[in-house]
């Protein structure tokens, strides 16, 4: 993935403002309910079809259970208490039986979105002077580590499953258009908070930022196009991408490892 970071400049929360506060409290309780649906990949566990795939979800899902405390702590240190998520992020935290979109939208999209937002907006923007933000950025260093762990597994099975079936390339473009078309949403109640602030006066640039850092992503996952097509275009893709979509949600996940523990452990079936 991309790692070339938004500069916020100068601009910084100030833990002691009520505004400052507020926007942090909204910012870190979406972060507090992707890591609780980030503990539920452990359902993942139960279709994984390879020895690999099954050894990178239990250790997801320890290392989600321990981001979901670590971010309670950060709340704690800062003495806030978290709020009910956003509904956007509800929809793109949402569980997905189905292999091929999970790897997707749950890796390599969405938690690349995850990482967008602690390391480029959580680590640049908590005040040095304070001493609560050493113990925070800890924190959030270790979490951040891990995540890149996370989209680049995403990464990797997104390019094992397109080289296998490639037909799903369109349904995947339309998919990335439909998430970066809703990503504005997240942001816009957050904007019109404090529309002055120094950091939130950069969410729109940073959103553009975020959404051409995923267009990159997709081109070099090699299903988005190298240049954005026409509406009519677009929007045939998104067709495609929501019917995968429907279509994904009546997915019933199966178990393999039961079926190919054998030749997976490097033993020849007899
Ligand atoms: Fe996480
Ligand atoms: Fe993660």
């Amino acid at each position: 993935m991309e790692t070339e970071a938004f500069d916020f400049g100068a601009a910084r929360f100030d833990f002691a403002a009520e505004r400052d506060r507020e926007i942090l409290r909204f910012v870190l309780s979406q972060a507090l309910f992707g890591e609780a649906t980030g503990v539920y990949c452990g359902r993942s566990l139960y279709a994984a079809e390879t020895l690999e795939a099954a050894q990178f979800y239990v250790k997801q899902a320890r290392q989600e259970l321990n981001h979901l405390l670590l971010f309670a702590e950060i709340f704690r240190t800062l003495e806030l208490s978290p709020s009910p998520p956003h509904w956007v992020i509800r929809v793109l935290s949402a569980h997905n039986d189905y292999y091929p979109l999970k790897v997707l939208m749950e890796h390599a999209l969405g938690e690349g979105m995850v990482l967008d937002i602690f390391r480029d907006v959580l680590l640049q923007t908590l005040p040095e002077a304070d001493e609560r933000t050493a113990s925070i950025k800890k924190k959030l260093a270790v979490i951040c580590k891990e995540e890149e762990e996370h989209v680049a597994w995403g990464e990797k099975e997104t390019r094992r499953i397109l080289s296998e079936r490639p037909w799903l390339k369109s349904a995947f473009y339309g998919l990335l258009e439909l998430q970066l078309w809703l990503v504005p949403f997240a942001v816009r109640g957050l904007k019109r908070r404090a529309p002055e602030h120094p950091v939130l006066s950069q969410l729109d640039a940073f959103v553009r930022h975020v959404q051409q850092r995923v267009w990159k992503q997709g081109q070099a996952l090699g299903f988005a196009p190298a240049q954005r097509p026409g509406f009519f275009s677009r929007a045939s893709a998104v067709s495609m991408g929501v019917l995968l979509l429907v279509r994904s949600q009546f997915a019933r996940s199966r178990s393999k490892l039961d079926r190919r523990y054998i030749e997976e452990l490097g033993f020849e079936r007899s």
